[in-house]
């Protein structure tokens, strides 16, 4: 029996999670009839999703032709031929269905004079299957696309009823002796008590795990807690070795500034004035896919072009277009420019620099959000009871490299797929399965022996220890040597995990405790990601390996498999989805468009 009281819930389904995917699947899975619970740890209009700025691609055609065809190439192309085809095809599909059922939800999106959706371009998005110019797909709340969707989400999820546990923190999750999860022990922050959340599907919507780096334009609370949770549960966590670099974090701060300004004409320079880009990508310049941007403005500083007195980083111009524009389509980075950087954009250059900003990897799972137990054996077996969209997911949509503005879409297709595949699985009117007391026994002993913690090393040191080595070895670009040391690094870092040291013993808004188990969550990632790199010897996508610089699909084109335990990992492979859902008889994708090629923009 438990030294700590548990309160019981029971519902049908328990979303982890208020960005914006867990408030599309409450939404879902409430307006279906299923008993839903939505466990948080943070308020969920201040989720991540929060600071989404730039927008949610779908081919609407309102600002000229556009298809899901063009936008299914887009990503295939973007993501380096790593992505699952059957995925991609589902995401591009639905996504214009997906943005209208926003629109409709409430989500007050800019307008063009016509009073439709206005869209702007983006990073990698194209006409003619990658021959056209830039196409505009991103569908736009001015910046802060992400804000006007939480609050819309959130609204309409309370309307159908879902319920909110707002400020409880997912510790575990509860696993059967035979694989099925079957609930979610939790934390209520404000007054120090545990909950057993007992539910017949549990959806992981935790965010991604920005914070394993040092600078991130993710908030401090990605912390991977899903990722933590499934790697505790021994399942593997994927493709975890692509850790996208935004090209246009401020300088220093780290905030992000949206590809929306290049989208809507901004530009970058070099400490000669040069926009640089149009050397390295002809066609598309400043709007190629933004691994390739963040690339070159590292060459640009790597070989001494870069500005400021450290020549450490670069500028990007707003400053030529119309101040109309920058308050009408741009108004929130105008304000991040003045507070983060001291600059004002109408007039002044941005200080910008690549910056950690999302996580391709996470827990594997199909189209439908259901979570994959796989192995190489097994590439689609799932783990009954278990679900997992947005940035804890992997589909694989993003494959090597997301492009902008497929984030937010990914959010509310595969919450919204989760929600109908949920609606299949679940009778409202069967029994839940008792969750394992011997589960139960093994998550409150965990807390308790981080609570006690007494070792030598404080969180918060272990946490910067962490943060400097990942920023450090799992760069932008990557060698044999770096990843070497990198893996040597974090494996003793890991080992710490044993000496932490917790000072505050209490229950009640303890950030020590809170801020260790979120510790103990980002290192299963950290440590994935660069084993996961290290071992993946040629470059793609986001995975820039000086050692092997080209793409090698003959060895490579597969996903990574890691499972993690202590501070050992083991990694495995299983092959990349390569059909579309539909044959291009049934109106798909003609196959000759998305087979391999050289990536050029
Ligand atoms: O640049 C941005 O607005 C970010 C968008 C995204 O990551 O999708």
């Amino acid at each position: 029996m438990s030294a700590y009281p548990i309160e019981q819930h029971t519902y049908d389904v328990v979303v982890v999670g208020a960005g914006g995917a867990g408030l599309r699947a409450t939404l879902g899975m409430a307006e279906q009839g299923l008993k839903t619970a939505c466990v948080t740890k943070v308020f969920p209009t201040r989720s991540h999703t929060v600071a989404a700025q730039g927008g949610i691609a779908a081919s609407l055609s309102n600002m000229g032709p556009d298809n899901w065809q063009w936008h299914m190439y887009d990503t295939v192309k973007g993501s380096d031929w790593l992505g699952d085809m059957d995925a991609m095809e589902y995401l591009t599909r639905e996504a214009p269905k997906a943005v209208y059922e926003l629109e409709h939800y409430g989500v007050p999106f800019s307008r063009t004079e016509d009073g439709k959706i206005y869209q702007r371009p983006f990073g990698g998005h194209t006409t003619e299957f990658g021959e056209g110019p830039p196409v505009q797909r991103t569908c736009a709340a001015a910046d802060r696309t992400g804000h006007a969707m939480l609050h819309t989400l959130y609204g309409r999820s309370l309307k159908e009823k879902a319920e909110f546990y707002i400020e409880y923190f997912a510790i575990d999750l509860l696993m059967s002796d035979d694989g099925e999860c079957t609930g979610v022990l939790a934390w209520k922050l404000d007054d120090g008590t545990l909950h057993q959340f007992n539910a017949k599907t549990v959806v992981l919507a935790t965010g991604g795990y920005g914070r394993a780096f040092f600078s991130a334009t993710s908030a401090h609370t990605c912390t991977g807690d899903g990722n933590g949770m499934a790697a505790r549960a021994g399942l593997p966590l994927q493709d975890m070795e692509f850790v996208q670099f935004h090209p246009t974090g401020i300088y220093g701060a780290g905030c992000l500034i949206t590809e929306g300004a290049r989208g809507e004409g901004g530009y970058l320079t070099n400490s000669e004035g040069e926009r640089f880009m149009e050397r390295y990508a002809p066609t598309y310049k400043d709007l190629a896919s933004r691994d390739v941007v963040s690339r070159c403005m590292t060459m640009e500083i790597r070989e001494g072009r870069g500005v400021g007195p450290n020549k450490d980083h670069i500028h990007l111009h707003l400053n030529h277009l119309p101040p109309e524009t920058l308050a009408l389509r741009l108004p929130g980075i105008s304000e991040s420019a003045r507070i983060f950087a001291g600059v004002d954009l109408n007039k002044e250059p941005i200080p910008v620099l690549p910056t950690v900003h999302y996580n391709m990897g996470g827990v594997p799972t199909n189209y439908w959000g259901e979570v994959l137990n796989a192995d190489a054996e097994n590439p689609t077996r799932t783990a009954p009871g278990l679900m997992a969209v947005g940035e804890a997911a992997c589909a694989s949509v993003h494959g090597a490299n997301r492009l902008g503005s497929n984030s937010l879409i990914d959010l509310v297709v595969f919450g919204r797929a989760a929600a109908i595949r949920a609606g299949q699985l679940i009778d409202p009117n069967s029994a839940n399965r008792e969750s394992s007391k011997a589960a139960v026994e093994k998550a409150v002993e965990r807390f308790d022996r981080l609570r006690n913690a007494n070792g030598g090393t404080p969180t918060a040191e272990l946490r910067l220890e962490m943060q400097t080595t990942m920023q450090a070895d799992a760069a932008v670009f990557r060698t044999d040597k770096t990843l070497a040391e990198g893996v040597e690094k974090m494996t003793q870092v890991a080992a710490k995990m044993d000496d932490l040291k917790v000072t505050d013993r209490s229950l009640v808004w303890n950030s020590d405790l809170m801020e260790t188990l979120e510790l103990e969550n980002l290192m299963p990632s950290a440590l994935a990601t660069i084993h996961g790199a290290e071992a993946r010897k040629e470059s793609r996508g986001a995975h820039a390996h000086e050692d092997y610089p080209d793409r090698d699909d003959v060895n490579w084109r597969k996903h990574s498999l890691a499972w993690v335990e202590g501070n050992q990992v083991r990694l495995d492979y299983r092959g990349v989805v390569t059909e579309p859902l539909t044959s291009l008889d049934e109106g798909g994708i003609d196959p000759k468009k998305i087979a391999p090629k050289a990536r050029v923009y």
